[in-house]
C-alpha cells in the first residue's frame, strides 16, 4: 500500500521545502507541477512556451495543459506506490480530474495536507527564496541561508531566483490562490481528507 498525498498552501507556505523531506520519508516521488513547468521552460518545449507567459505573470496555466502534464507524470512506474503532489490540484476542475484519474486506476488520495501561513509570512518567504539550478534545493537568505552565498550546499550548483520572483507576481499569485485554489480546502475537508499544519513554525517542526 502506497501513500498518496496532496499538499495545499499559499505560494511560499513551504510546500516544496516540506515535500522533499516528506517524499523521502514515505519512499515515494515528489511531483511538483511548478517544477515540471520549469523543466519545460528550460528545455523550451512547446508546452513550456505555452505556459511561460502565465507563469511569469503569476497566473495559473490552463487546466487542460496542466492536468495532461501531471497525468503523464503520475502514469510513470515510480508513482505506482504513491506520491507527494505539490502544486496540483490548484482548481476545482483539477481536483475532480485527479479524483477521476485515480479512480480509473482503482486508487484514491489518502490525505490533503494544508500548510497554513499568513499572507505576510508567505510574502516574506517568497522575497528571499533562492533555488539550486541543478538539484532544486530551496534556500532563503534569512531563514535557511546556504553556507556560500551563490552555491548549493548539497551539490555546489548555481543558485537562482525564479522568473516569477517579482513583487508584482508574488502579490498576484496570492490573489489567484484566494480566488481559485482556496476552495479546495473545503472540497477536501468535506471529503474527510483534510489535515492542517501550522506552517509558521521552523522547517523541522512543520515536518514533525
Ligand atoms: P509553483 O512552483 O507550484 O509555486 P507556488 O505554489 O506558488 O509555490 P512556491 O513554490 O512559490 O512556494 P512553496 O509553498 O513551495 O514554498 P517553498 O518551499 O519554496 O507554481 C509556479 C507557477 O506555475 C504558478 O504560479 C502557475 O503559473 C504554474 N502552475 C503550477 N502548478 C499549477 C497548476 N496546478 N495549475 C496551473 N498552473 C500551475 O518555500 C518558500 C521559501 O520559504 C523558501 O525560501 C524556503 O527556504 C522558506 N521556508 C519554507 N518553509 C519555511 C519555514 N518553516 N520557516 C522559514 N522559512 C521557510
Amino acid at each position: 500500500m502506497g501513500c498518496r498525498v496532496v499538499l495545499l498552501g499559499l505560494p511560499g507556505a513551504g510546500k516544496g521545502t516540506q515535500a522533499e523531506q516528506l517524499a523521502a520519508a514515505l519512499h515515494v516521488p515528489h511531483v511538483a507541477s511548478g517544477d515540471l513547468f520549469r523543466e519545460h521552460l528550460d528545455k523550451r518545449t512547446a508546452l513550456g512556451c505555452q505556459a511561460q507567459a502565465y507563469i511569469e505573470r503569476g497566473d495559473l496555466v490552463p487546466d487542460e495543459v496542466t492536468t495532461g502534464m501531471v497525468a503523464e507524470r503520475l502514469a510513470r512506474p515510480d508513482c505506482a506506490g504513491g506520491f507527494v503532489l505539490d502544486g496540483f490540484p490548484r482548481t476545482l476542475a483539477q481536483a475532480v480530474a485527479l479524483e477521476q484519474l485515480l479512480a480509473s486506476a482503482g486508487i484514491a488520495l489518502d490525505v490533503a495536507l494544508l500548510i497554513r501561513v499568513s499572507e505576510q509570512v508567505a510574502l516574506a518567504r517568497l522575497a528571499g527564496r533562492w533555488t539550486c539550478r541543478r538539484c532544486g534545493a530551496i534556500y532563503h537568505t534569512l531563514f535557511s541561508p546556504p553556507r556560500q552565498a551563490d552555491a548549493c550546499d548539497a551539490c555546489g550548483g548555481e543558485l537562482y531566483q525564479r522568473p516569477d520572483e517579482t513583487p508584482e507576481a508574488h502579490h498576484h499569485r496570492l490573489q489567484v490562490y484566494q480566488e481559485q485554489t482556496r476552495p479546495l480546502v473545503d472540497y477536501y475537508r468535506q471529503a474527510g481528507l483534510l489535515t492542517e499544519v501550522d506552517g509558521e513554525q521552523s522547517i523541522d517542526d512543520v515536518q514533525a
